[in-house]
């Protein structure tokens, strides 16, 4: 079969990303524009300001992502794009681009999930994969626990009730002032703590699901915090992190490890930004060892936002001729599976 080139792109949140994926698996080049710099003055992401500086980033990072995978307009098969779940706005600029370039050059535009993204990044990252396996899927703004039946089959066997896993890291990292994304500052500062100094509550929903809730867990931390502050107490700021990422790093692994063995699968891809954390990576590895389950993640630049998972995921629907029509819209509250 002839190779096939995808041009990618990713507006969904806060990056401008553009990445050329070759049959699916392989990188020619990843361009991610952050905003993240103007975005920590506000303490998180202003939907506004980040479809403005979609705008101004998009043909730029696509034509530096063109020129370092050393790629010719006449040499892309196909024009991938996220159309949701994300920001409406910022969906929007990258979705527009998509259809005129596609347009321009006479190819398909192929519509992509964005969580459906996050899981073909391990289709990046360990060539051989191919479902069915479990997802562990842990962004900003979900948490999910799927059985990929196929590249383009999910059945989601849990998810949070309230906040995202990634959610809860930035508003507790918001709430002892580590700033924004407060996964990263967590993750680290955590490093230097005691995990059993504070006992928060577990972040399932129930026992019997494979559910998840993190806004108790927060709402708990929060009142942690407030109370020693009253009590005039310093804040151990390390030991806090530590306890609070046990406690949302325990339930990940847990709700994983059942999912798994109530599917008789061997393999857990874990996929999104907190994906990149270090004690979930060490924990599930470990747990992954004792139980005879082969534990994959993605290198780090291929767990939060970028446009090459996009392209991988594109390049499973293009096989199978699945493409989109010019009337794709974006669809901010798309769910994983969804269409
Ligand atoms: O997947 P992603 O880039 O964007 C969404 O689709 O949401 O995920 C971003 C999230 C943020 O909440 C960020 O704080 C979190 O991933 N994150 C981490 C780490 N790196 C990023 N959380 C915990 N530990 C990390 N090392
Ligand atoms: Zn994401």
């Amino acid at each position: 079969m002839k190779d096939v080139y995808i041009l990618a792109i990713e507006s969904s949140c806060d990056e401008t990303a553009c990445s050329i994926v070759k049959n699916g698996r392989e990188v020619l080049s990843n361009i991610i524009s952050s905003q993240i710099e103007i975005h920590q003055k506000f303490g998180g992401v202003v939907p506004e300001v980040a479809s403005r500086k979609h705008v101004e980033n998009i043909t730029g990072v696509v034509e530096l992502t063109m020129k370092e995978a050393n790629i010719e307009r006449e040499d892309i098969d196909a024009v991938a794009v996220t159309y949701g779940p994300g920001l409406v706005g910022a969906l929007l600029v990258g979705l527009q681009f998509a259809k005129g370039f596609a347009f321009s050059l006479g190819v398909p535009l192929i519509g992509v999930n964005h969580i459906e993204g996050h899981i073909a990044a391990n289709y990046i990252q360990y060539k051989e994969l191919e479902p069915p396996f479990v997802s562990l899927v842990v962004s900003g703004g979900h948490t999910f626990v799927v059985h990929v039946k196929d590249y383009d089959d999910f059945e989601v066997m849990g998810e949070t009730r309230d906040d995202a896993a990634g959610e809860a890291f930035d508003k507790v990292a918001r709430a002892m002032g580590l700033g924004y994304p407060g996964g990263p500052k967590i993750d680290q500062i955590a490093k230097e703590g005691n995990p059993l100094a504070i006992k928060f509550p577990k972040a399932n929903f129930h026992e019997d699901t494979l559910d998840f809730s993190f806004s108790g867990l927060k709402s708990a931390v929060l009142n942690y915090l407030n109370s020693e502050k009253q009590r005039g107490n310093e804040i151990n700021v390390p030991d806090v992190s530590a306890s609070f990422q046990h406690a949302v790093v325990s339930v990940l692994v847990e709700n994983a490890m059942k999912t798994i063995k109530s599917r008789n699968l061997d393999k857990i891809a874990v996929a999104g930004g907190v994906a990149s954390n270090s004690s979930l990576r060490k924990a599930l590895l470990q747990k992954g060892e004792e139980e005879n389950v082969r534990i994959l993640f993605p290198d780090a630049i291929l767990c939060t936002d970028n446009a090459a998972m996009i392209g991988s995921a594109a390049y499973f629907q293009f096989i199978k001729g699945h493409v989109s029509g010019n009337d794709l819209n974006a669809k901010p509250g798309l769910s994983l599976g969804g269409r």
